[in-house]
């Protein structure tokens, strides 16, 4: 199985793309190739890409030209994976100038060792759908990976993709078309898993899914799954990302207010306040709603910290309509924001009903009014927070740059803090001293015992 051929696997986009990257990492490593950080000396280069957003696939082009520049002849094989694969397929087989040896869809990676087996030297021709061996956007409607253990970095954290796919088909999203339709796994294999990362040390599991509040195997729903997830000893905290506002129902709620291992803090997309926006978005609620479900939600579990996304200049936008979502930022007071320009994506709703016409630099003045809406929301919430001592699992060890040390609390917010003798994967208190809109500071109070695993 020994291949000697060294690949450098870079990854771009969301917590989706970087858990299957590690899923890639697990398949290849298991047919013998080897990963290394250098793309000068690898034998292949692999770009794990996302096409969610317009500028992201800017970047990996202008990676791939800077690669073949580097390299200066010296062969490769360079090939793209994931969401732009499967999502950009088109564009990417007209791109003569790319030269793309392989183009590998988030649901064939299975087949990655046989696609590097056969296309073996440099082709230099760009693929041909259908013709060229290096080319497999298939989608698939069951495939899980659920047989495949994710190769993951060490860290407290590990990601853990309960479902994939999605079919909400939102006007401006391309994920539905690049990464197809819903599919949730077994309960049962998601806890095998979720009790063999706690033996690894693991103390956080973040459940990841396109829309991962609608996972559904076999009469288990999310907040059974939230649940049974909870019961497995040595994890300490349970994140989730992302859910669709529409799938929140009373009984998720209770489960999240109630279970202490599910962390108090979720990411709530809104992506627009104004009512006929979100009709146009397909996003199944209005402002009304949204606001309701925040007011439940807080009604619930006081503590919530709550971040969004927002997408501004959405086609036809008014600037009476932008300041709906203006106002419902305010009343809803997120703890931040994640906020957008709109741009068109290939074969997506809104790209082809809609004209993209809402001019640049209304985009930009809109989303800098919202941003700076936001980081004063955003500091108030923080500075709310100074005085009062937040349990804080700890990320780095503080055993450089003088004790230096940061962890998240519970609402997933970085504590920066100094200690000099702790580990990554500790629990301690620390109370909160100063507040940034990003970041938190706080002074170390004591460790918390946390009891050992009953084997
Ligand atoms: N234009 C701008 N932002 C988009 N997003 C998704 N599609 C687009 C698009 N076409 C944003 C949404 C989503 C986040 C992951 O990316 O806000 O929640
Ligand atoms: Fe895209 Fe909407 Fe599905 Fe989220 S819920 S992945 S925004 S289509």
């Amino acid at each position: 199985m020994k291949q000697d051929k060294r690949i450098c696997l870079i990854t771009y986009g969301c917590q989706m793309n970087e858990y299957d990257t590690e899923i890639v990492r697990s398949i290849l490593s298991a047919a013998g190739y080897v990963f290394t950080q250098d793309d000068l000396e690898a034998d292949i280069i692999m770009l794990n890409t996302c096409s969610v957003r317009e500028n992201a696939h800017r970047k990996v082009y202008g990676h791939i030209h800077d690669f073949r520049h580097r390299r200066q002849g010296k062969p490769v094989l360079i090939g793209i994976l994931g969401c732009m694969a499967t999502g950009l397929r088109q564009e990417l087989i007209e791109n003569k100038h790319l030269a793309l040896d392989f183009v590998v869809g988030p649901d064939s990676y299975k087949r990655l060792p046989a696609i590097l087996a056969q296309i073996g030297s440099p082709a230099g021709a760009a693929s041909e759908e259908g013709k060229h061996p290096g080319y497999d956007v298939t989608l698939s409607e069951f495939e899980t990976y659920a047989d495949v253990y994710p190769a993951r970095a060490e860290g407290v954290n590990a990601w853990v993709a309960v479902m994939r796919g999605c079919n909400n088909f939102c006007s401006f999203c391309i994920v539905p078309h690049a990464r197809g339709r819903e599919r949730s796994r077994p309960a049962g294999n998601i806890i095998d898993e979720v009790r063999r990362l706690a033996d690894e040390g693991f103390k956080q599991v973040t459940l990841l899914g396109q829309n991962v509040n609608s996972y559904r195997h076999e009469g288990v729903d999310f907040a059974r799954l939230l649940e049974q997830v909870s019961t497995v000893k040595g994890i300490e905290r349970i994140r989730f990302t992302s859910p669709h506002p529409k799938d929140f129902p009373q009984d998720l709620i209770h489960v999240l207010a109630t279970n202490p291992k599910v962390c108090k803090q979720v990411h709530l997309p809104l992506q627009a306040g104004n009512d006929r926006v979100l009709e146009l978005m397909r996003r199944h609620y209005s402002g009304r709603e949204f606001l309701d479900l925040v007011c439940k939600l807080r009604k619930a579990c006081p503590t919530l910290a709550l971040s969004t996304d927002i997408i501004v200049g959405f086609p036809t936008e008014t600037d009476v309509e932008f300041e709906d979502t203006f106002e419902l930022v305010k009343t809803a007071r997120f703890d931040s924001a994640f906020i957008f320009k709109y741009s068109p994506r290939p074969r997506t709703e809104a790209a082809l009903k809609l004209k993209d016409d809402v001019p640049e630099a209304k985009k930009t003045e809109r989303i800098v009014r919202l941003n700076k809406l936001q980081a004063d929301i955003s500091l108030e919430k923080n500075k709310e927070l100074v005085g009062l001592v937040h349990p804080v699992l700890v990320e780095s060890s503080g055993k450089t740059k003088g004790g230096a040390a940061y962890g998240r609390n519970d609402a997933n917010k970085i504590v920066n803090f100094a200690h000099a003798a702790l580990k990554a994967g500790d629990m301690v208190n620390v109370r909160i001293t100063r507040a940034t809109p990003h970041q938190l500071k706080g002074e170390f109070l004591n460790f918390i015992e946390v009891l050992a695993p009953l084997g």
